[in-house]
């Protein structure tokens, strides 16, 4: 049923503001116009509208403000994504399950996102709040069998796609705040990645590169902890968006990206779009280590993604993970 559902609603998308017969979709998905009446009710139930237009069919004109199974399905199709995508309606965290499939021998890539986590995690052990449908909890798994190494800027890369991709589609120029942080024009949180990943003696095994991008709504309806500091895209672009197909085209635009690290080709675009998104070089920063916190200015990153700090004015140090915050 669910891959009738997402029949139907790929022959809405398309059909873009024509309408659609349901004798026509019928016929075309080989099934009774009595089995197209009844999904179209089971979806108008989910909170999909579809708007008759006399003796014409009808227009899909409205669509859930939460990630459904169905249409993120028919987006995808649309975008042409061929890997593996499940949506769960909830679970602990992608990163775990994506790494438990991984364990027990699910071939990758592959996606998961949930609609919401239960212990959502972030960097440095930190909560990641994922009560709110309408977000984004994604992660891809993948077997890279690559050097460690080799895999250093692949979270910079990542974050660099979905900056380059969002920039491309809604004109709205993200920040990446180095190293994981996606920040909107007016510097509020709008996506973290958390990249883990499993070794053995000379490659990495297993990858999954986790991200939470907010959606939907306003900063103010996040979790209270959070919505000082968090902005969603919807907020960032000023128009209404579809959950589903931004999710998508996410999705589509984070698998060609590590097509490009894979191949290779990703070298060629990095610097341009790290000049474009950057938000730290220049900076006045304090990057929170293990140890002493150290102060500088950062002069951007180095091959391997590292950060490089102006410490006293002379100094060069190399910083490979921390917490930054910016002073003022
Ligand atoms: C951070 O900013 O500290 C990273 C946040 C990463 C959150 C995402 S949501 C999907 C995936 N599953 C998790 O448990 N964490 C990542």
């Amino acid at each position: 049923m669910a891959a009738l559902d997402s029949s139907i609603l790929l022959a809405f998308l398309r059909a873009g503001d024509e309408p659609v017969s349901g004798d026509r979709l019928a016929r075309e998905l080989g099934v009774s116009r009595v089995a197209v009446w009844a999904r179209l009710e089971k979806l108008r139930k989910a909170g999909f509208v579809f708007t008759a237009a006399p003796r014409r069919g009808y227009r899909l004109t409205a669509t859930p403000r939460q990630l459904d199974p169905a249409l993120l399905d028919a987006h995808l199709r649309l975008a042409g994504v061929q890997t593996p995508v499940e949506l769960l309606p909830e679970c602990d965290s992608t990163n775990s399950e994506a790494e438990r499939r991984l364990a027990v021998g699910a071939e990758a890539p592959f996606a998961v996102l949930a609609g919401r986590q239960t212990a959502g995690r972030g960097r440095l052990g930190r909560r990641w709040h994922s009560d709110r449908a309408g977000h984004l909890y994604l992660s891809l798994a993948f077997r890279p069998f690559l050097p460690p190494e080799s895999l250093r800027p692949f979270t910079l890369w990542m974050g660099l796609a979905l900056c380059a991709h969002v920039e491309e589609r809604h004109g709205v120029r993200l920040g990446l705040k180095w190293p994981n942080d996606i920040l909107t024009p007016d510097g509020r949180k709008v996506a973290g990645m958390l990249t883990e990943a499993r070794l053995d003696a000379d490659s990495v095994r297993e990858l999954v590169f986790g991200v939470g991008l907010n959606l939907v709504g306003r900063p103010q309806e996040m979790a209270e902890e959070v919505r000082q500091i968090a902005g969603t895209l919807e907020a960032a672009v000023g128009a209404r968006l579809d959950p589903n197909r931004e999710a998508a085209l996410v999705i589509a635009a984070l698998l060609h990206a590590w097509e490009q690290f894979t191949e290779g080709t990703w070298r060629r675009a990095f610097r341009s779009r790290w000049q474009k998104h950057d938000v730290l070089s220049g900076r006045s920063v304090r990057v929170g280590l293990r140890g002493k916190p150290l102060a500088g200015v950062v002069d951007g990153i180095d091959e391997e993604g590292s950060l490089i700090l102006r410490v006293g004015g002379r100094r060069r140090a190399v910083v490979s993970s921390g917490e930054v915050t910016l002073r003022r």
